[in-house]
């Protein structure tokens, strides 16, 4: 059955922007952060019962990794306190709810890819807040859809962290300037359209409960910035392989985090395309968008 109306928190942000083209021709309802800061459940209460949609997805979230380890306080407040109390009015006018997570709920010790049921254990305030988020979110019973993705790329912006790293990288390299990526951490790109469609079908087929949903196949972050240059004609632009330990950043992350869904075949969705597919899907858009600016 076909959800007919959604409402979108966090719409204008990556993964948000793709939901309302994977959605498009159902009713969308898509407030702006300041219509409906999420952590206001006054505010999301009101958007339930003005709008009444059958299904609230949030794509709201604080996840600078480096400044919720600062911040923790604020990480927990957006990531699990705002996301408890969404579930909760959910369940309590039978709304479905579905809310997006991350591999860093993982420690990346694992040395394959993270299956749905393997057990988290998280390294970050950012990570223990969404996995917070996925325990209060479980609690308030089973109509609602956990989605893990991982290092989202996609074709809106990102408010909270200032960029899109792959915009940014590929400007860098038109430019000619010297780009720097980590080549000892691993894990699924995720395309925001491919996850999108994913999510709206997960929602249509009313497939509840947790869902790893990422392109197929890994890379490091060097390798996926070097295949995006390769595919968009920059192969000679400078791009330099690094050690994240050569960054210096106190925060641990996970260095061995791709993602593999479990779900999918048994709910009859496809699989997404694998993440150099993305990255062609990916640079088409972005084709296509610059001649429509420089037109
Ligand atoms: N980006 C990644 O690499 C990555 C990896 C794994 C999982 N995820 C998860 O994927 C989800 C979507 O990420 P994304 O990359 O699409 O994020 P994004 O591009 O930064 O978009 C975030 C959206 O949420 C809105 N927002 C932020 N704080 C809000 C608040 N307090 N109340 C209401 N709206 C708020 C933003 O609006 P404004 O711009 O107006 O503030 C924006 O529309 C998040 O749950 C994130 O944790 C992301």
């Amino acid at each position: 059955m076909s959800a007919a109306r959604i409402a979108i928190v966090g719409a204008s942000g990556q993964l948000g922007s793709a939901l309302s083209e994977a959605f498009a021709g159902r009713e969308i309802v898509t407030p702006t952060h300041a219509e409906v800061p999420f952590e206001d459940p006054a505010a999301v209460g009101r958007l339930l019962e003005l709008q009444r949609p059958d299904v609230l997805i949030n794509c709201s979230a604080f996840h600078h990794v480096d400044t919720c380890e600062r911040e923790p306080a604020r990480a927990f407040a957006l990531n699990a306190l705002a996301v408890d109390a969404a579930a909760a009015a959910c369940a309590a006018r039978e709304v479905a709810f579905v809310t997006v997570s991350t591999d860093f709920v993982f420690d990346g010790t694992l040395g394959r890819a993270y299956r749905e049921d393997d057990a988290p254990n998280p390294l970050t305030a950012y990570g223990t807040s969404k996995l917070a988020g996925e325990l209060l979110t479980r609690r308030h019973g089973p109509r609602h859809i956990i989605v893990r993705a991982s290092g989202v790329f996609g074709t809106g912006g990102t408010s909270n962290k200032g960029y899109t790293l792959i915009e940014k990288v590929l400007a860098q390299a038109e430019r000619g300037e010297r780009t720097r990526m980590v080549d000892d951490m691993v894990f699924s790109p995720s395309y925001a359209p491919h996850v999108a469609r994913a999510m709206r079908d997960l929602i249509d087929a009313e497939q509840f409960g947790t869902h790893h949903v990422a392109n197929a196949g890994c890379c490091s972050w060097y390798e996926f910035v070097a295949t995006a240059f390769e595919k968009a004609g920059l192969g000679g632009a400078p791009l330099e392989r690094i050690s994240y330990a050569s960054l210096q950043n106190p925060t641990r992350r996970p260095m061995y985090s791709p993602l593999e869904n479990t779900t999918f075949a048994r709910a009859g969705i496809a699989p997404l395309p694998s993440w150099q597919a993305a990255i062609d899907a990916f640079l088409a858009n972005r084709k296509a968008r610059m001649a429509v600016a420089g037109a």
